[in-house]
């Protein structure tokens, strides 16, 4: 689901650079084919993410997972509709071994170019028309890595199953995709796994897992559009539990048995700051929440869509603060490109100061000016948060100096406007896609002000804003 017209307008920009290499230039037979998907989808800084030509509705992922042999077994049956002829189209997929591809039920070739897979149907697909590729694979998955500041990412395993967390392109270590957050769709999930190991994926369970041969199947089902990094099958020992947040949305909180003992605080702190985003952001966008502690020592959490991930360790209110506001800034509303990523980090880290000001802690007013001190030789003035680079995308200033940015807006407007802006912001492209102009648009719209000077000094200048 790619909402709005841009990314078509880009790809038509795409299919002309294409169709106007020169006719003598040796080019591969894929970009010598206008009819050919696109190998990217069109973001500038990641190139080859995701792919161009359709656009994914649903994803029916059927795996199945052995710890001990670090075997997997899929079959991904995506759903997609062309938006231009299409003679060929990519899925993104590293490693693994692709055993068949059908087309519409159809057999179709394919062949493997680094983490491209590139999906020649029996006959061009129409423009417009619906189609469903279905794609039988197998192997060790093994995460990708990254060497700026995300470390190990995407489907990492562990002794007692597997640590999913795939920001921002590391869905292709577990399932054929388009990995890119400019399509999103929904998912269903059947996860067979070694009975005792348990399955979480996103979304909901509508039914209990069955166990039959000494293996148990659990089906997830994720209803709402989600990008593809928020996809999840975190699998291991853990200790469950369920309800509903005093609000009445259903609540899932688990543990590796190394951590039981923050099994209950993190499911009542779940659900306690579910609710109160709830009324400061506007309803919840999806259908559970919850939060899952695996034994796997990341170092970092990762806001997958209703389950957020927290990697070998109990997370204190804050980052619980953080990885829910997610749900609402990142997963409801989805950056179009990797450069606005302060839309969701400066938003979630702007988050921990609403949560540390609502619990009476420190106002943000108080965490804004202690970290307005920082001296201009702070690296976090010299990198403009509003323009993320895709060799340092998750650089500090994404995070930090993005929330400030709120917070100067904050003071500019007002809290009555302020806290009005974050409710229509989230109202009006729930489920959807955001880019920062957008959001500029709207706050200089609310405020009857020209923001135009605030926004340019917090997320555009090499310095530190007066
Ligand atoms: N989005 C995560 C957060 O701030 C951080 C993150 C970035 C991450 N890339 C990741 C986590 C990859 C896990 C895997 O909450
Ligand atoms: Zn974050």
């Amino acid at each position: 689901m790619r909402s709005k017209r841009r990314g078509v307008a880009m790809l038509a920009t795409l299919v002309t650079v294409l169709a106007c290499s020169p006719a003598d230039a040796p080019t591969p037979p894929a970009a010598a084919d206008r009819r050919a998907g696109a190998p990217g989808i069109g973001d500038p800084d990641f190139p080859s993410d995701g792919n161009g030509g359709y656009d994914v509705s649903h994803y029916d992922l059927v795996v199945d997972y052995t710890p001990t042999t670090k075997r997997l077994d899929g079959v991904a049956t995506i759903s997609a509709a062309a938006t231009q002829e299409l003679s060929a189209f990519n899925l993104d997929l590293t490693g693994l071994h692709v055993r068949g591809i059908t087309v519409d039920g159809a057999p179709a070739t394919f062949t493997r170019a680094g983490d491209e897979l590139t999906v020649r149907p029996g006959r061009a697909i129409s423009a417009g028309d619906p189609f469903k590729v279905k794609v039988t694979y197998t192997g060790q998955p093994k995460p990708a890595k990254d060497n700026a500041n995300l470390g190990t990412y995407g489907f990492i395993p562990t002794s007692d199953g597997a640590f999913v967390a795939s920001e921002p392109n590391g869905s292709k270590t577990w399932f054929p995709s388009n990995d890119h957050p400019a399509d999103k769709a929904t998912f269903d999930f059947t996860i067979t796994v070694p009975a005792g190991v348990t399955a979480l994926a996103n979304g909901e369970m509508d039914e209990p897992p069955t166990t039959s041969g000494g293996k148990t199947t659990y089906r997830w089902r994720e209803r709402h559009p989600m990008a593809t990094y928020l996809a999840t099958a975190t699998l291991g020992r853990f200790d469950v539990r369920r309800g509903d947040t005093p609000g009445g949305i259903p609540n899932l909180a688990a543990t590796d048995p190394k951590f039981r003992d923050s099994l209950d605080s993190l499911y009542t702190v779940s659900g306690e700051i579910t609710d109160y985003w709830s009324e400061v952001f506007g309803p919840y966008p999806f259908s559970s929440t919850g939060g899952v502690v695996d034994d796997y020592s990341a170092g970092y959490a990762l806001e997958n869509q209703t389950k957020p991930l927290y990697g070998g360790f109990a997370p204190d209110e804050m980052i619980v603060a953080h990885e829910l506001a997610h749900q609402w800034f990142g997963n409801s509303l989805t950056i179009r490109r990797w450069k606005d990523l302060w839309l969701n980090e400066g938003f979630a880290t702007y988050a921990e100061w609403l949560w540390a000001e609502h619990k009476g802690k420190q106002t943000a007013e108080a965490t804004f000016t202690a970290l307005h001190q920082r001296p201009e030789s702070d690296p976090m003035w010299a990198y403009p948060p509003g323009r993320a680079q895709p060799d340092d995308l998750f650089n500090q200033s994404v995070y930090t100096r993005g929330g400030m940015t709120l917070h100067a807006l904050r003071r500019a407007v007002g809290d009555h406007t302020f806290f009005a802006l974050l409710k229509a912001w989230t109202a009006e492209h729930r489920y959807g896609h955001v880019t920062t102009e957008e959001f500029v648009a709207l706050a200089e719209r609310l405020s009857g002000k020209d923001l135009g000077p605030l926004f340019d000094a917090w997320l555009f200048q090499p310095r530190r804003p007066a």
